[in-house]
């Protein structure tokens, strides 16, 4: 079937309360391994490419690869820029057929931001491609003592709700990712650190407040980082120590609370790594690339119909 837009997946997943598994992609066989778990969960999906992903495969061979995945599947798949940093690449993949964009201005003062992001959503919008913007910093858990007499500072890393609000009103983007402890990698807490779950309830809350309604959230940086795959690693000659990713709980309330795209790549990586270190370990005579290949590809889609069935809850939702 052909690609599925992004806005119409987000839509129902606002309305089926489950979320959508953002998948990061830069080869063939996390392509196939993605999109079988995904065909064999009926599970809608959202394949994201990086500008370091298009640099490493090339934009035309990522586009075609994942054509001929959307072409020999039947579960909508929707595609999408991740982290974008111009407007110049995000009209690129608009002009390929990107059914969404991110542009990441997130380093930039507010204003500055949505200046930015206002310039692709324009673009994006003449074109039928929506549009992620991001507000605040993905610094991993911070401290914010928030303001005297109570609420949260603005002007921190993590994402504050009025300037949410504002954020999303002045640029018109269709979704917003959010700061909120959360950071990208395998080392993203030490010990019984969280999520700040009640701010997300907040910046929610005031975007519905604001006339928003139930306004699409993206949490970044939400690999769990599985200790079974660290410890794989590990064993087989790795060097993880401390990794440690977000808890699978944690994901599990952000989505009830509105996240509605959850990105994924660090532990596709993680899973591709263990695999491939054990077949090497176990089999040092081994040179057949499918030989290890395989194995990684398998591993990969394991994974994700463990994520899409029992933390994004997005299984059996294909055909809704
Ligand atoms: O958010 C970053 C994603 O994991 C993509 O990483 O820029 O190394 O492709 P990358
Ligand atoms: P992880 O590093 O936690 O997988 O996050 C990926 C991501 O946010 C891609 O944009
Ligand atoms: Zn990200």
């Amino acid at each position: 079937m052909p690609l599925t837009h992004t806005r119409d997946l987000f839509a129902k997943a606002l309305n089926g309360k489950y979320a959508l598994g953002a998948f990061n992609v830069n080869n063939m066989e996390l392509i196939q391994a993605i999109v079988e778990a995904c065909e064999e969960e009926k599970a809608p999906l959202m394949l994201q490419i990086s500008k370091g992903a298009r640099q490493y495969a090339n934009p035309v061979y990522l586009k075609k690869l994942i054509e001929a995945a959307v072409s020999l599947s039947n579960i909508p798949i929707a595609i999408h820029l991740d982290h974008g940093d111009s407007f110049e690449l995000c009209k690129e993949c608009i002009d390929e057929g990107f059914t969404s964009v991110m542009i990441d201005a997130s380093h930039e003062p507010l204003e500055k931001n949505i200046e930015i992001c206002k310039k692709v959503v324009d673009y994006a919008h003449q074109h039928n491609c929506s549009v992620e913007g991001e507000l605040g910093m993905l610094v991993g858990a911070q401290h914010d003592d928030g303001e005297e007499g109570g609420g949260y500072s603005k002007g921190g890393c993590y994402t504050h709700p009025d300037e949410a609000v504002q954020f999303v009103k002045a640029s018109g983007v269709d979704s917003l990712a959010v700061a909120i402890g959360n950071s990208h990698g395998a080392y993203k807490f030490k010990g019984e650190q969280h999520l700040d779950l009640d701010r997300l309830k907040a910046i929610k809350k005031a975007l519905m407040d604001a006339g928003l309604g139930d306004y699409p959230l993206v949490l970044h940086g939400a690999s769990s980082v599985p200790q079974h795959l660290v410890a794989e690693v590990n064993k087989y000659g790795g060097k993880m120590p401390d990794a440690q990713g977000v808890p699978e709980a944690d994901i599990e309330v952000a989505r009830r609370v509105g996240c509605t795209k959850v990105n994924i790549d660090t532990d596709l990586r993680i899973a591709m790594t263990a695999a491939i270190r054990k077949v090497f370990a176990e089999s040092p005579k081994e040179f057949d690339p499918r030989k290890y290949l395989g194995p990684a590809r398998q591993a990969v889609k394991d994974l994700v119909r463990h994520k899409v069935k029992n933390v994004l809850c997005c299984a059996g939702h294909a055909f809704d």
